[in-house]
């Protein structure tokens, strides 16, 4: 599906943020795991977390839908039931990551997980490599790419150091952990995202923090609390706050965004870069006791001139996934825009480096990829054009925010992609206008 995005007046007015992905796929999973039934409420309705509802209830959740709440009934953390076929992860790389760490621990049984031409292409070793060494069996094409099957063994905890700082590897190892004998030990190189983390501790699960490193503790069953409301997603509002900062005259009022800081990196840096954006953010630094909660908070966004920033890698984790809007912020901001550390891009839903490289070119910016990031000239605008999403939910709405700040609008190539993760967005943007 192709969809044009024309340049836009001012855009104003208040608007609901989605429900968060990341948190929405943890709350199926570990309601899975649970013994109590958990109602989760905001559930993410949207392709990736559709199919983490179906892969729980292939391995014997029983899931109930009533508008965007979900119900869940769970196996318990050591009975999960073997599926009769393929589990399909569809584009959903957290649920490939994350689902694994608990089907490792279940013994006797096999589990094979299958995703799209996307999901395929992305390396699964990173979960393999510490499954294995928790004494799981993990088979995978050429042993690091879906499909991967993984064999249900007696699990013990092990020490891991990450060799990249990510949270769906932090993840996988803490919920094998639950399962795994002993106590599992994870060192993070920098922080990332760290839902799991307060998710597990408002189960009733063992974990401990100290500065990055993490300890889990083996657990005979974990409990949700009875209801759970998932809050809004700091990575689709970030589009909304880009929109905000790049259309001249604009003024948005975004309400009950998740604002837990392991997500607002991107926050920081566009008020670094000269928006004014006002919410009430978290301390950004772990603390000791792991808190069990997620804070909100409404976010207040205002256009104004921009300036170029450096991201240096320290940051990357922290706004993975809105780098691509740095780029693009970084085409009408004065100076260079530098990103550095970001290597993992080149692993989302496509490589990100390239793409987004590629797709702001073509709309007129001047951007060049570096091995580890990317390099933006900024020249106060875009032209606009055509660009092209190549799968990935992220550019197909980086291409939408493109074409309302352009001269001459854009046209997204494969604009069906923005149904993994924010199925609303462009009529939410048209409301706005
Ligand atoms: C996610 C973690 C990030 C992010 C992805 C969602 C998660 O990946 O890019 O969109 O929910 O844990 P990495 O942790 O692998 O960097």
């Amino acid at each position: 599906m192709n969809v044009t995005v024309e340049p836009s007046g001012p855009l104003r007015g208040e608007i609901g943020v989605p429900a968060d992905k990341s948190i929405s796929h943890r709350l199926a999973i570990l309601g899975a795991m649970s013994d109590e039934p958990v109602r989760i409420t905001n559930y993410l309705l949207a392709q990736d977390t559709l199919s983490t509802l179906e892969a729980v209830a292939a391995v014997g959740a029983l899931v109930e839908r009533d508008g965007d709440a979900v119900t869940i009934r769970g196996t318990g953390l050591r009975n999960a039931h073997e599926p009769d076929g393929p589990i399909d992860v569809g584009n959903a790389g957290t649920l490939m990551r994350l689902l694994p760490g608990w089907l490792a621990g279940q013994v006797g049984r096999s589990f094979t997980l299958d995703g799209d031409e996307s999901i395929r292409r992305r390396p699964v070793d990173r979960i393999a490599a510490p499954l294995e060494l928790m004494g799981a069996s993990i088979e995978a094409t050429d042993g690091r790419l879906p499909p991967v099957t993984v064999n249900g063994s007696p699990l013990h905890g092990i020490e891991y150091e990450l060799p990249v700082a990510s949270a769906q590897v932090k993840s996988c190892i803490c919920l094998a952990a639950l399962l795994a004998d002993g106590e599992t030990t994870i060192i993070e190189p920098e922080p990332s995202r760290d839902h799991t983390e307060r998710l597990l501790a408002a189960c009733g699960a063992r974990i401990e923090r100290s500065g990055n490193v993490l300890t889990v503790f083996n657990a005979d069953e974990i409990e949700l609390p009875a209801e759970v409301e998932v809050p809004g997603d700091p990575s689709s509002a970030a589009f909304m706050v880009a929109a905000g900062m790049l259309v001249p005259g604009s003024r948005l009022l975004l309400g009950a965004c998740g604002v837990n800081w392991t997500r607002t990196g991107f926050m920081r840096i566009a008020e670094r870069m000269g928006g004014v954006v006002v919410a009430d953010l978290e301390e950004p630094a772990f603390e000791d006791e792991i808190p069990t909660d997620e804070p909100v908070s409404e976010v207040d966004v205002t256009s104004g001139p921009l300036v170029a920033t450096t991201v240096e890698p320290g940051e990357v984790p922290l706004a993975i996934d809105e780098l691509p809007l740095v780029a693009l912020l970084g085409c009408f901001a004065e100076g260079e825009t530098v990103v550095r550390g970001a290597e993992e891009l080149r692993l989302k839903e496509s490589d990100r480096i390239a793409s987004v490289v590629e797709g702001l070119t073509a709309l007129g910016g001047r951007a060049e990829a570096t091995a580890d990031g990317f390099v933006i000239e900024g020249t106060g605008g875009l032209r606009g054009g055509r660009i092209d999403a190549r799968g990935d939910h992220r550019l197909a709405m980086l291409g939408a925010i493109a074409g309302l700040a352009s001269a001459e609008g854009v046209e997204i190539v494969g604009a069906e992609a923005i149904d993994v993760s924010y199925p609303g967005f462009l009529d939410d943007l048209a409301a706005l206008r």
